[in-house]
């Protein structure tokens, strides 16, 4: 948890390859070798955080590249290893530029849902800005965009018990840029939607799968059932990067369980019988059917059973 949040968990564990390369680490003369230790380093990354599938991707493509670049007739290991970091800082960009796109789409489609075309109140969950992603942010992002655009009235978030990343970090972004903010309990959201006059509930995603089933911080599930009891749009806004075709549906995704100590205490302070059980799920899934705003990608917004084919046009992701 020193790093969290599914994009940056990715982008961390690439930069931090790129620092061991740029400092000299692993093999000098041998291309193969290097293509090793590479392999060898991500294998250890893959371990962090089991229901983002972030890092598992960008180690894929990471695999891929490096096997082309030993291919490449005439590559030195040298010139492997400064493609690597190359690549590696890339990936910043890209992500930095994608939650741009998200923050735009997301936007204008939620103003367009909206009698008058706004301005709008939202809900979001976790922490998905700035602190979790390249920058920007996905769900944050959206925010951010109809900030930026005059159309935010408000939004609220949710302290998200039991890691608090919502207080400790959504509340904090969100101040730090000037942006129209409450904090509430996780259990006062149902109320906040129902009497605070929320128009649309955007949240992210660890793992989106082909099915448009998503898997995000635990709680998002019953925030989707309370939104589509309450007839407010739900939406989830994803960087293709955190799609995962290879899965059919969210059922197979697997939950991450935290430790028994983030219920039982708070700061350290024991706040519940110490015997007692604790099941912790750092994650839910969210069926597609209750995705009823959509699933934002940098590439537009899609109905989540249209996501499999958007996937597959532009080549998985
Ligand atoms: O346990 P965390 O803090 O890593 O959980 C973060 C979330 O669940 C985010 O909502 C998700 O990773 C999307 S971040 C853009």
């Amino acid at each position: 948890m020193e790093v969290r949040g599914a994009p940056a968990i990715a982008l961390v564990g690439c930069l931090s390859l790129a620092v061991e390369l740029a400092g000299g680490s692993g093999p000098t003369e041998d291309l193969g070798a290097l293509e090793e230790f590479v392999g060898q380093r991500l294998g250890v990354l893959l371990g962090a955080r089991p229901t983002a599938v972030n890092m598992a991707r960008e180690a894929q493509r990471l695999r891929a590249f490096v096997r082309t670049r030993v291919e490449t007739p005439g590559v030195t290991p040298q010139q492997l290893r400064e493609s690597i970091i190359e690549y590696i800082e890339g990936l910043l960009e890209k992500d930095r530029g994608d939650n741009r796109s998200i923050g735009e789409h997301g936007a204008r489609h939620i103003l367009q849902g909206v009698p008058g075309g706004g301005p709008v109140t939202l809900l979001t969950h976790c922490n998905t800005g700035t602190l979790a992603t390249a920058g920007y942010g996905t769900a944050l992002g959206v925010v951010r965009a109809l900030h930026a655009r005059g159309s935010l009235s408000r939004v609220f978030c949710t302290e998200t018990r039991p890691y608090n990343q919502g207080s400790r970090l959504t509340a904090l972004e969100l101040r730090h840029d000037g942006i129209p903010a409450t904090l509430i309990g996780d259990s006062a959201a149902a109320a906040a939607i129902r009497d605070r006059g929320v128009n649309a509930v955007v949240v992210g995603a660890d793992r989106v799968a082909a099915n448009g089933d998503v898997a995000n911080k635990i709680g998002t599930f019953q925030l989707a059932v309370v939104a589509r009891h309450l007839r407010v749009p739900f939406y989830v806004a994803a960087p293709s990067s955190s799609c995962d075709p290879s899965l059919p549906g969210g059922h197979l995704i697997p939950i991450e369980e935290r430790p028994k100590a983030e219920l039982t205490h708070l700061g350290g302070v024991l706040l519940a019988d110490p015997e007692v059980d604790v099941w912790n799920p750092a994650f839910d899934v969210t069926p597609h059917e209750l995705i009823t705003g959509g699933i934002i990608t940098e590439w537009g917004v899609f109905a989540p059973q249209e996501l499999r084919q958007a996937l597959e046009e532009r080549g998985g992701n």
